[in-house]
């Protein structure tokens, strides 16, 4: 079984690599500069090259704030892209796995108690901000090009190669004594490590449509980052602010937990989220040392 992992360079892309490395599988990760998922004709001419029997695309547009102006850019990868995936695979009968994002779910504050152990998979979508909106777009493209393809939706993931909100917290606990992080979002992290075991999970158990894949449990960004510190024995204080004190270009959902009952009906148990933390800080202590 041959995988080819397309936005190699990126969080998850890198992890997948990692992965499939260490487990001796055939492979090739390509970078955005080895493959442009927005080029149709670069899809079909590398995908007949490397003629894989399973793309995972990592690939994407992630910049949710720049998303606001760079629209045309956010949906020539987030959709298009993926439709060019999503085609070629269907007319190849090559399996494709695909990740979406809790951006494509309102989060407002009412819907927290109307879901209160998270968004299940077939849940209303109306997102917030133009990064949702491209991402959504890029679901529908992928139903309709690939109907049996694996759709992964995961929430705040940190892990893997590049900058993430813990790798961020560490740095600037080594600059600061006070951070100010917002504690009115609620979700979970889904951590690139768990996310990629669990879509293997998904695809030995040959598993098609969304699933959702996060840590279980349920905190706040603040919580996350009074965690990150005392776990990494940084002494540097939380500064707990409001959504509306911290603003940004992009709306952000208040809620954006997902719900796991899907994938656990199936006997696939989610990490819990303080021991998946303490898992990737201990990968992020072996790097350095
Ligand atoms: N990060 C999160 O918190 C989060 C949350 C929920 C869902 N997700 C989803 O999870 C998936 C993985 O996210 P991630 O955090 O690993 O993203 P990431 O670190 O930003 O990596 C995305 C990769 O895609 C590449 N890319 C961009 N445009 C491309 C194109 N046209 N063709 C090929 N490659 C292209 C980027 O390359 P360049 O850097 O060279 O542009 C980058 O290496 C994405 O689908 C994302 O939407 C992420």
């Amino acid at each position: 079984m041959k995988f080819l992992v397309t936005g190699a360079g990126g969080q998850l892309g890198s992890q997948w690599c990692r992965y499939l490395n260490d487990r001796g599988y055939a492979h090739s990760g390509l970078r955005s500069s080895e493959l442009d998922i927005s080029d149709a004709s670069a899809v079909e001419e590398v995908l007949d090259r490397f003629k894989p029997d399973v793309v995972i695309n990592c690939a994407a547009y992630t910049r949710v704030d720049d998303a606001e102006r760079e629209v045309r850019q956010a949906f020539l990868v987030n959709e298009t892209g993926v439709r060019n995936l999503a085609i070629y695979c269907q007319a190849k009968g090559v399996r494709m796995v695909h990740y979406s994002t809790d951006y494509v779910f309102p989060g407002t504050r009412e819907d927290q108690v109307n879901h209160p152990s998270g968004y299940a998979e077939d849940a209303e979508t109306a997102p917030v901000n133009m990064y949702g909106e491209s991402k959504l777009a890029g679901e529908k493209a992928l139903v309709e090009g690939n109907p049996g393809s694996l759709l992964i939706r995961v929430s705040w993931l940190c892990g893997g190669g590049g900058p993430n909100f813990v790798r961020k917290m560490l740095q600037l606990a080594m600059e600061r004594e006070e951070v100010a992080v917002v504690e009115d979002q609620t979700g979970t992290p889904a951590y690139a490590s768990d996310v990629v075991d669990k879509t293997m999970q998904l695809l030995e158990l040959n598993e098609s449509g969304t699933y959702h894949v996060s840590s279980s449990g349920s905190l706040s960004w603040a919580d996350f980052a009074e965690e990150i510190f005392r776990l990494s024995g940084n002494h540097t204080r939380v500064r707990r602010v409001s959504s509306s004190e911290y603003k940004t270009v992009a709306s952000r959902p208040y809620f954006s937990l997902l719900s796991k009952e899907k994938i656990r009906k199936l006997g696939i148990e989610p990490v819990q989220w303080r021991q998946g933390l303490l898992r990737l800080l201990n990968e992020i202590r072996d790097e350095v040392s």
